[in-house]
Order: structure tokens, then sequence, then C-alpha cells
């Protein structure tokens, strides 16, 4: 029997591409048709289209809850497949839209990032403080040792929840940042607050930020815009805009709802 491969280390160099990646879920429709994309490593990209468009499939190729149908995905020039999902996913922090809200307190819900560091107080306090959750930790009977999650007799957090969950992946001190929409509906000045400080914590890191609010990602590197399951620009916001195309209509119409409250 042969002995199995032993999965390459993650690189150095966290640049990711998606080669005409394609993906249907078991149902066999197509999602992501031919996507192909570069994040460099140390920049900021953002992933926007329409609900439905494809944007969280390609945050669960990348964390390799699924592989692609056809295409590849690489890290640094090496195909994800042939590193270590362990290690991978130690390397990647990331804020998923249905993100963990989970009946602990307020210090072990930081703490699940990083189960090493469960007791340390200090590091998970260094998270809390750059996420702004040692203010919500000041505000609680109990800081840290708040139950949480009224369902189970704990306090209920409002938007704070999407705090706790950036605290808890920036616990790891991870290379990559993801952080897809969160879908407990925030307002929109809640969600660009949200935004800014996560493109901040990522200054050094290689993000990756998913909206469908244009303005929350507007400062990002480079915008790719995902429609039904394609790529159909890339570029800054404001050559996105010069361009006049698919960007330029969903910024036109949103600009105009905010407008209009
Ligand atoms: N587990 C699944 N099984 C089958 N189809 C799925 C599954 N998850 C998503 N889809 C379908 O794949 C398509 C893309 O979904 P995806 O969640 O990637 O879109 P999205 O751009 O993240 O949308 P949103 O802005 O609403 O979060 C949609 O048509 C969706 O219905
Ligand atoms: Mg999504």
């Amino acid at each position: 029997m042969q002995a199995p491969p032993t999965p390459a280390p993650i690189p150095d160099d966290l640049t990711i591409a998606f080669e005409n990646v394609h993906f249907a879920y078991p149902d066999g429709r197509p999602v992501l048709r031919g996507v192909s994309f570069r994040i460099p490593a140390g920049k900021t990209v953002a992933l926007v289209g329409e609900n439905g468009a494809g944007k969280t499939t390609v945050v669960k190729l990348l964390l390799r809850f699924y592989d692609p149908s056809e295409g590849r995905i690489t890290v640094g020039g090496r195909d994800l497949r042939d590193l270590g999902p362990g290690a991978w996913r130690r390397t990647v922090g990331a804020v998923l839209q249905d993100f963990g809200r989970y009946a602990f307190t307020l210090g072990e819900n930081i703490g699940l990032g990083d189960l090493e560091r469960l007791d340390d107080t200090a590091a998970i306090e260094r998270a809390a403080a750059s996420t702004e959750v040692d203010e919500l930790a000041a505000q609680l009977p109990r800081g840290y040792d708040e139950q949480l999650d009224k369902a189970f007799g704990g306090t209920e957090l409002s938007g704070e929840w999407q705090k706790v969950a950036i605290a808890r992946a920036l616990l790891r001190d991870a290379r990559l940042l993801v952080l897809d929409e969160p879908a407990a509906a925030l307002d929109a000045r809640a969600e660009q607050a949200l935004y800014q400080s996560f493109a901040r914590l990522g200054a050094g890191r290689t993000v990756l930020m998913i909206s469908h609010l244009l303005a929350s990602v507007k400062d990002a590197d480079r915008i790719l815009v995902l429609k039904q399951g394609r790529l159909v620009e890339e570029g800054t916001h404001a050559q996105l805009l010069e361009r006049g195309g698919e960007y330029h209509e969903l910024w036109t119409l949103q600009a105009r709802r905010y407008a209009h409250g």
C-alpha cells in the first residue's frame, strides 16, 4: 500500500489564486462558472455581488469545505489540495456569514478561536481590545465571565456578536483574514464601521472581505464583482465607477436607496 502523501507546508507567500474554478453543490446546478482572480499577499480584496452570486461559495472553497469541480485554487503557487487542511485552516481567521454564537462566557467565545489559548486571559483581552469588545466587557456585570446567549439564561448581544466573532478570529494571529457579510442585519453605519475596523486589523495580512453593501468595502485595494457565478468586473472603486458597468449600476442603486433612508 502506498503511504499517504505528506501535506506540503503552508507557503510563505500567501498570494491566493482562483484559476478557472467551477463548482456545483450536490444538486448539480452550477454556482461558480470559470472564476479566476488573485488576492496578492498582504492586500485587501473585496468580493461583491447580489444575493446568490456565489460569494459565500468562494469562501467555502477557500476554506476547503468543498473542492472545485474544475480548475484549481493555489496559495503561493501551490494547489490548495496539497496543503494540510488543518494547517491551512489555522492560517485563516474567518468570520463566516453564519458565524458561531456560543452559549459560553464572553471570554470563552473569544478563546474558542484558539483552543490552546482558551485560558490565556492576556491574549483574549488583547484580541478583545482590538475590536472594542473590551468596552463591552466593562459594561457586563461579570465581564469576560459573563454567560452569553439568552436561550441559555445568559446575556444576549446584538451587533456585538460580530465584534466577538472578529476577536475570536484574531486570537489566532491568522495570516489570512476572511469576513463574510454577517447575516444578522446591522444598520448601514454599524456595518461600515465593522468593515473599517476589519480592514485596519488586516494591515500587513491578506484580507478577503465580502459584502453586498458596496460602501463598506469601497476602500479595498481591489474589488471583484461576481454575478451569477461569474466574475464580471474587477478594479479599484474609482476604476469600476469610471467603467460604467455592473459595479457602477449597483453603486448608483445603493447610493439612491441610502440617500432616501
Ligand atoms: N448548500 C447548498 N446546496 C445547494 N445550493 C446552494 C448551497 N449553498 C448555496 N447554494 C446556492 O448557490 C448559489 C450561490 O450561493 P452563495 O451562498 O454562494 O451566494 P452569496 O453570493 O453568498 O449570496 P448572499 O449575498 O445571499 O450571501 C445560490 O443560488 C444558492 O442558492
Ligand atoms: Mg453569502
